[in-house]
């Protein structure tokens, strides 16, 4: 009797359950001295290494312009993985991988560093047995991209083999509109195919952001009135309650929009909007992003559809701070917006009519991240208007931090003689359901480099279709002057509540 058609569901249902474990491989690192490197990279790296996720000879090296001895750098990833690390502490793990630390000195014009680099790498594909798999992760001030792009061809270590890989990792931003963007993937693309090129959106690395597509596709209760017949409108919102003290040097310039909207609200907007791919491959999903994205664009007039805001001083959790234009860096006459609110809308069948909001900001209320689908009233409703007077609408928020969640919101009879009707929430909270803790989103992303999985990281079109959503209202803000004051610890300047107000919505208070 053939065996070949004999399924044991057992060990199908085990098979999937174990960890995806990446191959022989090393991890470059630019920019190893700045902060994204100490504060995430290096102790993501510690903690998928803790998780036995790493090869047993991974190597990390790290290139910056200090003069560091491998013993120095050593010491610097130790310190991050104390301070900063997910997981506990291990001293075996800790040995393993400070066994494959290295350092390059230099700077990125200088050939002779990249040289070394090489031999340093050839030498760790023999030692530690690397195989010629490595990763660069360009963890460096925008504007170097391309020279180490360039650097990296010239001394050959971009090259591939059939079965040796090399991937580049980019950190955002990837351009600063849509022609800067053009013009950064060719320069990339010329040294790296697109399939060996992972832009980082560590949104897309967080458990809460995968959830999207799993609330969606593996239910039947949402998707059927996920769509312009009962959704009223969708609000995507990213707040924070911190200033931008110290950060004068990445953000003055750059502004909310940029930061924020461009790359990890239009994110959460095409996962929330786009159809159902036809499968989870990569090129499936990113297919379906691209067709929601290019479908998208700002809601018009400009004047009445946007918001763009700068925190000035006050008082925020009993503390006094100061505003924008008095922390250190920013000119007193900044106009770098610290709040941008748009209306878009996805000129689809599902969505047309549905405006999505979109906002994002710093020294607001608190801090805050999440999806919410506000649904249509009822068409009829029958009972007093007195009785249902402090009913809202039904809305599915999907929280993606803090308090990592969904809560459904709808009306409930008050106890009681009367027939009160008000708002109540049903909650699910990952810390409640699952008993596992969530990884890093740069532990998921990091790995996922390592493993050659693109899924979660935006492609050049995806990038390129961004910006050209929001390169109007760029242009539009920067033909305008000033943005508009809000004081700190409130919800941005009055202008983004009147952007809602005049369809009679308003913003959720999270
Ligand atoms: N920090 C975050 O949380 C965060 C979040 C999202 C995205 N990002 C992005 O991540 C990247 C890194 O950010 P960061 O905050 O870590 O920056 P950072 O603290 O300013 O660090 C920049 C690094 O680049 C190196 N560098 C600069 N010019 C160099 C040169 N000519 N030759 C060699 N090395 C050079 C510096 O090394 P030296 O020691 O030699 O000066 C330093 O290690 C940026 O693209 C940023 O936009 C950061």
């Amino acid at each position: 009797m053939s065996t070949k058609s004999v399924r044991n569901p057992l060990r199908d249902e085990r098979d999937k359950r174990l960890p995806r474990i990446a191959g022989p491989c090393g991890l470059v690192i630019f920019g190893v001295t700045g902060d994204l490197s100490r504060k995430k990279l290096m102790p993501a790296i510690y903690d998928l290494a803790n998780r036995g996720l790493l090869p047993p000879g991974f190597a990390l090296v790290g290139f910056a312009r200090r003069e560091w001895a491998d013993q120095d750098f050593e010491q610097v990833v130790y310190e991050a993985v104390k301070k900063h690390a997910r997981t506990p502490f291990r001293q075996e793990v800790w040995d393993r991988l400070a066994e494959g630390c290295r350092f390059v000195q230099g700077s990125f014009d200088d050939d002779v560093a990249f040289d070394n680099l090489v031999e340093t790498i050839n030498d760790l594909d023999r030692v530690r047995g690397t195989g010629g798999n490595h990763a660069f992760y360009l963890s460096i001030p925008p504007g170097a991209f391309p020279a180490v792009c360039r650097q990296l061809a010239r001394s050959g270590l971009s090259a591939q083999t059939p079965d040796q890989w090399r991937r580049v990792v980019i950190e955002k931003p990837f351009g600063h509109d849509l022609s800067s963007a053009r013009e950064l993937n060719k320069v990339v693309n010329e040294v790296f195919p697109e399939e060996s090129v992972f832009r980082i959106d560590h949104y897309l690395g967080k458990e809460t952001v995968q959830n999207i597509l799993a609330l969606r596709f593996a239910n039947q209760l949402f998707e059927p009135i996920w769509n312009s017949n009962y959704v009223d409108h969708v609000q995507i919102t990213m707040a924070e309650d911190i200033g931008l003290g110290g950060r004068a040097g990445y953000y003055d310039g750059i502004g909310a929009a940029r930061d924020v909207i461009q790359n990890h609200l239009l994110q959460l907007l095409a996962l929330t909007a786009m159809e159902e791919p036809v499968s989870f491959e990569p090129a499936a999903l990113r297919a379906e992003k691209v067709k929601v994205l290019s479908a998208t664009r700002p809601a018009q007039p400009l004047d009445e559809t946007t918001a763009r805001g700068q925190y000035a001083g006050g008082w925020q959790g009993g503390q006094k701070v100061p505003g924008l234009v008095e922390e250190a860096g920013f000119a007193p006459d900044s106009t770098t917006e610290t709040f941008a609110a748009v209306e878009l809308e996805v000129n689809t069948r599902r969505w047309a009519g549905v405006p999505f909001y979109l906002r994002t900001g710093k020294r607001l209320g608190r801090r805050v991240t999440e999806i919410a689908v506000v649904f249509k009233r009822a068409p009829h409703l029958p009972f007093d208007s007195t009785a249902t007077e402090e009913l809202g609408e039904n809305a599915l928020v999907i929280r993606v931090q803090p308090d990592e969640g969904i809560t459904l919101r709808f009306g409930s009879k008050v106890p009681g003689t009367a027939m009160q009707i008000r708002d109540v929430t049903m909650d699910f909270g990952y810390g409640h359901a699952f008993t596992e803790s969530s990884p890093e989103a740069y532990e998921r992303l990091l790995l996922d480099v390592l493993l050659g999985e693109p899924s979660l990281f935006p492609m050049n079109d995806e990038v390129e279709l961004s910006w050209k959503i929001l390169d109007p209202v760029l242009k539009h803000w920067a033909a305008k002057g000033s943005p508009e004051e809000y004081k700190s610890g409130t919800w941005g300047p009055p202008s983004a509540d009147a952007m809602m107000a005049r369809s009679g919505r308003h913003w959720r208070r999270p």
